[in-house]
C-alpha cells in the first residue's frame, strides 16, 4: 500500500494584523527613480536618438563609428566646421556609413526623421538609406536635396515598408556622389518617439519606466553629476537649445555624451512619467578629488545651481524661467527637492559641511518651499557614516550596493533609526551577486536575477514600515545597454539592446511594491517565522509589510518568502472585515533566474484570484518569492 504525500503544508507562520491600532503615514513619494549616463543609459538608451557620433565629437583623430562606403574617402576636417559648439565636420567623397548604437532597430510601417547640417563643393542631393550591415537589403531610402555651397540644416523621412522583419542588423548610410565633396556637420535620425516629443525617448523603455509609477526622478546623477573635473561635470546650461547647437561633454563612465538629454528633457522625461524631478545640482567636488571649497570661490557655483533651479520653477519675468518657455515649456515644473552634489562623503577634504550650508542657505533665502538634501550624514554603501558638522538638512541621501544577504540583514535597519534626525532618502541601492557593483561587469550581470530581486523587496519592506523616517528610494543604477562593452556597472534594473528591452525580477518586485503603496502602515506582529543560515549568522526566512490606502478601502499584504521551500501562513485580521475574494501577485522563479533580451518575461509576476479571505485565512507562499495580496476591507 503507497502512503499518499500530505498535501497540506503545515503553518508555521501567522502574520496578525491590526487595523484597530493606528500606522504611521506613508511618504507619498516613497518609490521613485534615479538616473544617470552610465551603460549607455542615454546615448545608445532611452534618448531615442540612433546616429552614433553624430557631431563627429566622439574621438578626437578618428571618425568613430562611421566608415567611408562604395570606395569613397572619410576624413574629419577641423577648417570646416558649422558652429563654434561643433568645431569638427566630416568631410566625404563617395559616402558615409554610421553603425548605430550596436545598430539601428528597423521595423515594419515606420518612418524615421533624418536631419543633417551640410554643404558640399557642387550642387546635388544626398541619397539616405537604411540597410543591412552588409548593405545587401535596403529598409528605406529618400533623397535630401539643398546641399550646397553654404552650411544648411536640411530634413528628410525614411519610411519602412510592411514587409520587413525587426532588427538590429542595420546602418545609416549617405551617399553623397563620388565626384563631389560633402562636409557632413551633424547627423540625427530619430524613430517615433513617446508621446511623439521632438527629441524624444524611447517608446519600450518609457513603457517600462511609467509602468513603475515613479513618484520622483532623481537626475542628473550620481557621478554624472560631479564629472571627473569641474570642467567636466553636468554642465546644464549649455544642454539647452538646439541639439546641432549643444557641445556635448566627457561623461565620467568613459565615454562622451551629446547632452540630447538635456536639462529641458530630464523636465520633460519627469512629466511623461508624472513624477516630480530630484534635481541635484553641482555642488563644488569632482571625482578626481578637485574641491571648491566654502567661501566667495564657491559663489559662482551656488549662483549657477540658482539659476538652474529658476529654470525648471521661474516664471516669465525671470531670466531662466523666460528661458525655460523660450525653449518651448511655459509652464514651471514641480521640483521634489533639490540636492547638493552626491556623495561627498567622498570627499577628503572635509569640505562638504561648509560647501553644503551655503548652498543651502541660499537655496533656502530664494525657495524656502524646496526640501534641501545632503549628501553626508546617513551611511553609505561601504557602511561608513559620514559625520553631520553642519545644521540638519531636510534629507540625507543614503546609497547601500550590497549583497543579498546585506541586504536582506538591513530589512530591519530602519525600525530602530532616530526619529528625531533627518528625513531618509535612500538615493541609490541595489543587491548583488557580484563581489563588487564595478568588478567582473564583464561577466555577472548586465541585470538582477530572483535572488537579488528576492533580498531587494526584503529590504523594501523595511522602507515602507519605516516611512514616517524614509520619505524616498531609488534603484540605482536604472539602465543598461547589454551590448558586450556598453556597460560599466555589474547590476541593473532594466536591460535593452537597439531593438528590444526587458525588465529584470528587480524591476518587477519593485513595480510590484510601487504599484501598492497605500497610505498608511498597518501594525502587524510575524510568528513562528522559520530562518535562514549563512556562515554561522541567522536571519529571518520571511519578511512582510502592510499598508492600507484608506481613501479606496484596501489593504496591501506584502509577503517576502527568502527560503527554498513553500511556506504556508496564517492571515488574522482584526479591526476591518476583509471581502472574501481578494487578489494574489506574484513573483517567483529560481534564485539564478534572469530576463534577458531573447526571454525578457522568464520571471515575471502573475496575478491570480485570492479566494476564502476572512478574519482568519490561510495562503501559501511559494519558494523564493515576492508576494502581493490586495485585498478590499470594511
Ligand atoms: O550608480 C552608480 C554610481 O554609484 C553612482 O554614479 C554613484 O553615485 C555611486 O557611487
Amino acid at each position: 500500500m503507497f502512503l499518499l504525500p500530505l498535501l497540506v503544508l503545515q503553518v508555521s507562520t501567522r502574520l496578525n494584523l491590526d487595523l484597530a491600532k493606528p500606522g504611521v503615514a506613508v511618504s507619498p513619494s516613497l518609490y521613485g527613480l534615479m538616473t544617470e549616463e552610465i551603460n549607455h543609459s542615454y546615448d545608445g538608451g532611452l534618448y531615442a536618438e540612433l546616429v552614433r557620433n553624430r557631431a563627429f565629437q566622439d574621438a578626437a583623430r578618428m571618425p568613430v563609428d562611421w566608415s567611408a562606403v562604395d570606395g569613397g574617402t572619410i576624413e574629419l576636417d577641423r577648417a570646416e566646421h558649422p558652429s563654434p559648439a561643433r568645431p569638427v565636420s566630416l568631410r566625404v567623397r563617395g559616402g558615409a556609413a554610421n553603425a548605430g548604437f550596436w545598430g539601428y532597430p528597423m521595423r515594419p510601417r515606420t518612418h524615421y526623421s533624418l536631419t543633417l547640417v551640410a554643404k558640399a563643393d557642387a550642387p546635388g542631393p544626398i541619397e539616405a538609406t537604411l540597410e543591412s550591415s552588409d548593405g545587401s537589403r535596403v529598409f528605406a531610402k529618400a533623397e535630401v536635396d539643398g546641399v550646397g555651397p553654404a552650411w544648411r540644416r536640411l530634413t528628410a523621412r525614411l519610411a519602412t515598408g510592411a514587409g520587413i522583419q525587426p532588427t538590429a542588423d542595420a546602418r545609416l548610410v549617405l551617399r553623397t556622389g563620388a565626384s563631389r565633396t560633402v562636409w557632413l556637420g551633424f547627423v540625427s535620425l530619430f524613430p517615433p518617439t513617446y508621446h511623439h516629443r521632438l527629441n524624444g525617448n524611447r517608446v519600450d523603455l518609457m513603457n517600462l519606466l511609467v509602468a513603475m509609477r515613479p513618484r520622483f526622478l532623481r537626475f542628473p546623477g550620481g557621478n554624472y553629476l560631479e564629472g571627473g573635473t569641474i570642467a567636466e561635470r553636468f554642465p546644464w546650461a549649455h544642454t539647452l537649445g538646439p541639439i546641432e547647437d549643444r557641445p556635448g561633454h566627457q561623461c565620467p563612465w568613459g565615454y562622451r555624451s551629446t547632452d540630447g538629454m538635456g536639462l529641458l528633457e530630464f523636465l520633460e522625461w519627469c512629466e511623461d512619467m508624472h513624477a516630480k524631478p530630484l534635481l541635484a545640482v553641482y555642488a563644488g567636488y569632482s571625482l578626481g578629488g578637485q574641491v571648491v571649497k566654502a567661501g566667495p570661490g564657491l559663489e559662482p557655483f551656488v549662483h549657477e545651481a540658482l539659476d538652474e533651479i529658476e529654470y525648471a520653477t521661474g516664471g516669465p519675468e525671470t531670466t531662466w524661467g523666460a528661458r525655460r518657455i523660450r525653449d518651448g515649456h511655459p509652464g514651471p515644473f514641480d521640483l521634489a527637492a533639490v540636492e547638493v552634489g552626491n556623495e561627498d562623503g567622498f570627499d577628503r577634504s572635509g569640505s562638504y559641511p561648509g560647501r553644503f550650508a551655503q548652498f543651502e542657505a541660499a537655496i533656502k533665502a530664494k525657495y524656502p518651499h524646496l526640501a534641501v538634501i545632503s549628501t553626508t550624514g546617513g551611511q553609505d554603501w561601504l557602511g561608513q557614516r559620514f559625520p553631520m558638522t553642519h545644521a540638519k538638512p531636510d534629507l540625507v541621501d543614503e546609497h547601500y550596493y550590497a549583497s543579498t544577504w546585506d541586504m536582506m540583514a538591513m530589512a530591519d535597519k530602519y525600525d530602530a533609526y532616530d526619529r528625531k534626525g533627518p528625513k531618509v532618502f535612500v538615493g541609490e541601492w541595489a543587491s548583488q551577486d557580484v563581489p563588487a557593483p564595478w568588478a567582473d561587469a564583464a561577466h555577472k550581470g548586465p541585470t538582477p536575477n530572483m535572488k537579488c530581486a528576492v533580498a531587494d523587496a526584503a529590504f523594501m519592506t523595511g522602507l515602507e514600515r519605516n516611512s514616517d523616517v524614509v520619505a524616498m528610494a531609488c534603484y540605482a543604477p536604472l539602465l543598461v545597454n547589454v551590448n558586450p562593452g556598453a556597460r560599466q556597472w555589474a547590476v541593473n534594473l532594466i536591460g535593452y539592446d537597439a531593438l528590444t528591452s526587458f525588465g529584470s525580477p528587480s524591476y518587477y518586485a519593485q513595480k510590484m511594491f510601487s504599484e501598492s503603496v497605500g497610505d498608511q502602515t498597518v501594525p502587524f506582529s510575524l510568528e513562528g517565522v522559520p530562518e535562514q543560515h549563512q556562515n554561522g549568522k541567522t536571519l529571518p526566512g520571511i519578511f512582510a509589510s502592510v499598508t492600507r490606502d484608506t481613501r479606496h478601502h484596501q489593504l496591501f499584504v506584502k509577503l517576502v518568502n527568502a527560503l527554498q521551500a513553500e511556506q504556508a501562513v496564517e492571515f488574522r485580521i482584526n479591526g476591518a472585515v476583509p471581502d472574501a475574494v481578494g487578489s494574489q501577485i506574484t513573483l517567483t522563479s529560481d534564485p539564478s533566474a534572469m530576463n534577458d533580451i531573447a526571454n525578457p518575461k522568464r520571471v515575471a509576476p502573475a496575478t491570480s484570484r485570492l479566494d476564502g479571505v476572512g478574519p482568519v485565512f490561510r495562503d501559501t507562499l511559494a519558494p523564493n518569492s515576492v508576494t502581493v495580496l490586495r485585498l478590499a476591507i470594511r
